[in-house]
């Protein structure tokens, strides 16, 4: 396990808003580049990972992304302030008072997300949240000039700055957890995995912004069938009920049955029965605990792998992680690890199953 949480922190503290992979493309390029057969990376910078199995046998794609939400600079002012646009799903609440790091040719800029504090704000505004558009970066610049001198462009990207620290219970903290954990366990079962069917682990780009390296990934790996790794949010902690997400942390991965839109589960995944079974009945035969879920209220990129060409059967692993999409998401490594157990044993067993 500590394995695992050493490649986890690396893949963490690699930062990679959508659009801007790249240095997360590289730790997973170094970490996998004696373990697969071929690598290479496609026109929008998914890396393409191939493990070659017996000949005819099937393939199986593996799908973890490599973006973590992030923002971009949307305006800088006169003052030297900076104004963001989102890149990905975030809540604003989380967003204030936080620390960032602006991505510059320059390099790294430190700054606080800044907003009018409440002993300067007329008494009922004191009860509203702060809303985006009220926000700002403050880098320590003092005018819009100097902000463009240390490297600050429009279209910069941002991440938080998210140190990644230990909880009890082998429960971690750290941003991007969405889905480095993913990453992770894609890495690690490639690293151990001795299966028959041909692998293509696909480390993709952009799921945060509309699943687009799943989409033409899976148009060009043309898989049997597809195993997405993300995490997913619990219900095991004060405000949620048990009815509403019985997922909980250090239960298990959660395999997800379907998931999409809350009020319709549109836009998402009817997972196939055919991996769902082999998910399953894996985790029963080799006593890896799991639990099973519905999510109302997002997807994955194994949405994009089930429509893609004539339907890839698809079927998503997820880590129970908790504060989804902010800079301290809490997850279990003991989870990391069954994970890990659950997909290399169901992948030794596939050729049975496609
Ligand atoms: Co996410
Ligand atoms: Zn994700």
């Amino acid at each position: 396990m500590e394995d695992l949480r050493l490649l986890l922190k690396k893949l963490v503290e690699a930062n990679g808003p959508s659009g801007h992979e790249e240095n997360v493309r590289k730790v997973v390029e170094e970490q996998l580049t004696n373990y697969v057969d071929e690598m290479k990376v496609d026109n929008l910078g998914n890396l393409i990972c191939t493990k070659k199995g017996a000949k005819d046998s099937p393939k199986a794609m593996i799908l973890a992304h490599t973006d973590e939400i992030g923002m971009l600079v949307r305006y800088i002012e006169k003052e030297g302030f900076i104004r963001f646009s989102y890149l990905g799903g975030f809540f604003d609440q989380i967003v204030l008072g936080q620390r960032v790091l602006i991505h510059t040719e320059k390099g790294d800029i430190k700054g606080v997300i800044g907003a009018v504090p409440p002993h300067l704000m007329p008494e009922k505004e004191r009860k509203k949240s702060i809303t985006r558009e009220k926000m700002f970066i403050d880098i320590g610049a003092q005018s819009r000039e100097q902000a463009e001198e240390w490297g600050v462009k429009i279209g910069s990207p941002i991440t938080w700055l998210g140190h990644f620290d230990q909880l009890g219970n082998n429960m971690v903290i750290g941003k991007a957890f969405d889905d480095r954990a993913g990453c992770a366990i894609m890495i690690q079962t490639l690293k151990e995995v001795k299966a028959e069917c041909t692998i293509i682990g696909v480390a993709s780009v952009m799921e945060e912004v509309g699943l687009r390296g799943a989409q033409t990934s899976s148009y060009t790996v043309d898989a049997d069938f597809a195993i997405a790794l993300d995490i997913t949010a619990t219900g095991d902690h004060p405000g949620v009920e048990e009815r509403q997400m019985p997922v909980k942390i250090g239960k298990g991965p959660a395999i997800t049955v379907a998931d999409g839109r809350r009020e319709s589960l549109g836009g998402g995944l009817i997972s196939h029965p055919k991996v769902l079974k082999l998910l399953t009945e894996t985790a029963e035969k080799n006593n890896i605990p799991y639990q099973l879920h519905v999510f109302e209220g997002g997807t994955t990129d194994a949405t994009a792998a089930a429509t893609s060409r004539g339907g890839i059967p698809s079927a998503t692993i997820n880590v129970p992680t908790r504060y989804v999409h902010s800079p301290v998401e809490v997850l279990d490594l003991q989870d990391l690890s069954n994970a890990v157990k659950l997909l290399k044993k169901s992948l030794e067993s596939a050729h049975r199953f496609f």
